[in-house]
């Protein structure tokens, strides 16, 4: 297994490029399941989960290629679908496999996913997804580990769903299904993420007629067919605000590139609390300085627009170095501090009670062997070890290999000492 080695205490300056948004990336591949037609997709970010979800595709038998389609990244045909299934050895290596749970099930009229198990960060269930597919006729079993939906007469019905609890790939599955549905839908306490917004923008250019995005309620009438097109992904907001706290936390200065600064609103918000200054420099640019000193601020990670849970460890690694007790509310996910020990044996001031994490800073930080327990707890290691002294090492990074894109020569082109080193493989 691969392993990252830091040695702290280099400030971050210089510009990066933000790649494109994973979770933008995998719904839209996802969505190409829902027509005949080629669906050409640029600024795919190069990391495993996008890899997983091609494999995936190509065994339910859609044809993929990569540079295929004149400058897209990623060219799908999904022409024919021979296997309307995803197999546990996928899904259990990415749970976002479950996108492809709606669309297949939308276009065949069957589909069989294999039911994801829990991961490090709780429990994760997709009970959501099932209900609001039930809710639409399809009629599911689960059985020997698998979902097995199957939708009477072929077609899913419109329907009226309302999430009891707000749910980005619930969501994303709903509306995909919803396009190809007979009948309208209504999706009420729908996610408003921006990677929500994409897919709609992706679908309305396939041909679905719908309506409400970027509120709560989104209204889908469902058409017959849909047709291939060709769509750019936004950037990653999240890989945005890694590198933001990376300037913030090195002492730095650096300046993004290719990024969308209104996605970055909550996590700018909190960064300025912490004393740092931020500026838009231009429609797709962002520069972050340092200030002298960082001062403790409280977060609740909420769905957007409030602070992104996929944030969080990052914030909390910034958190160790402000001045004063900083709150730290996980509201989405049941065990999301698994990070914290592991900055603890660096030297964090943190304590833990239940969903809300106590950190008082700032602690001088000690370079430390740490291990990864997911994709976004890694990248708060990483953070931890840019401003640790000595030696640090990152294991397990293959988390972090899931989203984010050449994060080790992006880091070393504006200044970090960071290193990867190749282990036996897995
Ligand atoms: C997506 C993101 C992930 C992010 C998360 C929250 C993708 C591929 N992943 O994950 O990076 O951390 O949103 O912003 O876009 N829940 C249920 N039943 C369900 C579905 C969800 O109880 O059927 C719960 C979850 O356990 C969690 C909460 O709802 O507590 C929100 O999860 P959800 O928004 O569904 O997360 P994902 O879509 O899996």
């Amino acid at each position: 297994m691969d392993k990252f080695l830091i040695k702290g205490g280099q400030p971050l300056q210089g510009t990066v490029a933000i790649s494109g948004a994973k979770n933008s990336a995998l719904p839209a591949m996802a969505a190409s399941l829902l027509t005949a037609e080629p669906v050409a997709l640029h600024n795919i970010p190069r990391v495993r989960d996008i890899i997983t979800m091609a494999k995936l595709l190509a065994f339910m038998g859609a044809h993929v290629s990569v540079d295929a389609c004149p400058a897209a990244d990623y060219c799908i045909s999904a022409k024919t679908i021979s296997h309307a299934e995803a197999p546990y050895e996928l899904v259990k290596t990415m749970r976002a496999s479950i996108l492809t749970l709606g669309p297949a099930l939308a276009r065949l009229g069957i589909a069989r996913v294999s039911l994801p198990g829990g991961c490090a960060i709780g429990a994760r269930p997709v009970d959501l997804h099932l209900n609001a597919l039930e809710k639409m006729g399809a009629e599911i079993h689960t059985a020997h580990g698998f979902i097995e939906a199957k939708a009477p007469r072929g077609r899913l019905q419109g329907g009226r769903i309302k999430f009891e609890k707000i749910t980005v790939t619930g969501t994303e599955n709903i509306l995909m299904a919803a396009a190809l549905a007979d009948g309208e839908t209504l999706i009420e306490n729908a996610a408003r993420e921006p990677e929500i917004t994409d897919l709609v923008v992706l679908l309305r250019k396939m041909g679905a007629k719908i309506s409400g995005d970027g509120s709560a309620t989104l209204r889908v009438e469902g058409v017959q067919t849909l047709r291939g097109a060709d769509h750019t992904v936004i950037p990653d907001r999240i890989e945005a605000g890694t590198f933001l706290v990376a300037g913030a936390i090195t002492g730095g200065d650096l300046t993004l590139l290719n990024c969308e600064p209104e996605h970055l609103g909550a996590t700018i918000d909190l960064l300025r609390k912490a004393g740092v200054v931020t500026e838009t420099t231009g429609p797709n640019r962002v520069r972050v300085r340092a200030p002298r000193k960082l001062n403790a601020a409280d977060v609740t990670t909420l769905e957007y627009p409030g602070f992104a849970t996929d944030m969080q460890a990052q914030y909390m690694a910034l958190a160790t170095q402000a001045e004063g007790y900083s709150t730290i509310n996980e509201t989405i996910f049941e065990n999301r501090f698994l990070h914290a020990s592991e900055m603890m044996r660096m030297g964090a001031n943190i304590s833990i009670d239940g969903h809300r994490a106590l950190v008082h800073g700032p602690s001088a930080l000690s370079g430390s062997t740490v291990q990864a327990s997911d994709l976004r707890a890694s990248a708060g290691l990483v953070l931890a070890g840019l401003v640790a002294s000595g030696e640090t090492i990152v294991e397990r990074v293959y988390h972090i290999d899931r989203g984010y894109e050449r994060i080790v020569e992006k880091l070393r082109a504006v200044g970090a000492a960071i290193a990867r080193v190749h282990g036996q493989s897995q």
